[in-house]
């Protein structure tokens, strides 16, 4: 076994975007680049941790050193966090949910690709609610990690809003981040967040995603070690 303060735990991750097929060729997608996942999957592995990355089609280059699932769609994603999170399998010490989900897919994704023809009507998509993956997890009666974060991007009262969020996911955590425009956090290289726990919230400084991913990583070490916990 290596050293550092997670080592022999394990934990999941989840990052990227997902894509939602409309047919084989074509999806919708949106514009995470999976850099706040990628960067935690690093830190958490730099600590110790035996970490299961599962990740949707993201620019960001893949984490080295952890296990890779690359998933697709939302409802694959679902299918990989349940294979990797058996419920009498190894147990996750973990699980950390910072994947942009599409909200919705396309109902009948078209199993040839969509023809263009003259004179008929643009095509009409309908969409379905994708699963939650976070909320399913955080409700899961057997098998749940005893520590399961969530991610949320508010543009106001963010506090407020991460704070219900919690409560709603039923997850323990909310790593909380104001993504207004004013503050070139989205699709930029730092981030400003506040932690949300049943204790309450901690606004963190503005630091690089690098630095925020190691800065959780070792909030998350601290509370493994931390006093009446195993
Ligand atoms: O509800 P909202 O999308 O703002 O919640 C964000 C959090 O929920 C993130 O941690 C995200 O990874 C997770 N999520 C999920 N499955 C979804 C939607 C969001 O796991 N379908």
């Amino acid at each position: 076994l290596g050293g550092g303060p997670l080592a022999g735990r394990r934990i999941l991750v989840t990052s990227g975007p997902t894509h939602e097929p409309i047919d084989p060729v074509r999806y919708i997608a949106n514009r995470s680049s999976g850099a706040q996942g990628t960067a935690l999957a690093n830190a958490l592995r730099d600590l110790g941790a035996e970490v299961i990355f599962v990740t949707g089609p993201a620019d960001a280059p893949r984490p080295q050193g952890v296990q890779v699932v690359e998933v697709e769609s939302a409802r694959e994603m679902l299918a990989a966090v349940e294979a990797a999170l058996p419920p009498q399998g190894p147990a996750a010490d973990a699980a950390v949910f910072a994947a942009a989900v599409a909200d919705w897919r396309v109902a009948s994704a078209s199993t040839s690709k969509i023809k263009k023809q003259a004179g008929a009507p643009a095509p009409a998509l309908e969409f379905a609610e994708n699963p939650d993956i976070l909320k399913t997890v955080s409700r899961w009666s057997e098998g749940r990690p005893p520590l399961v974060i969530g991610f949320a991007a508010e543009t106001d009262d963010v506090e407020a809003h991460a704070s219900a969020k919690r409560l709603r996911k039923g997850c323990d955590w909310i790593v909380a981040n104001d993504v207004s425009p004013a503050t070139g956090i989205m699709g930029g290289t730092e981030n400003a967040v506040i932690l949300i726990t049943a204790e309450g919230a901690e606004p963190w400084p503005r630091l690089t995603k690098t630095e925020t991913a190691q800065r959780l990583a070792r909030r998350i070490a601290d509370h493994f070690a931390g006093p009446g916990r195993e």
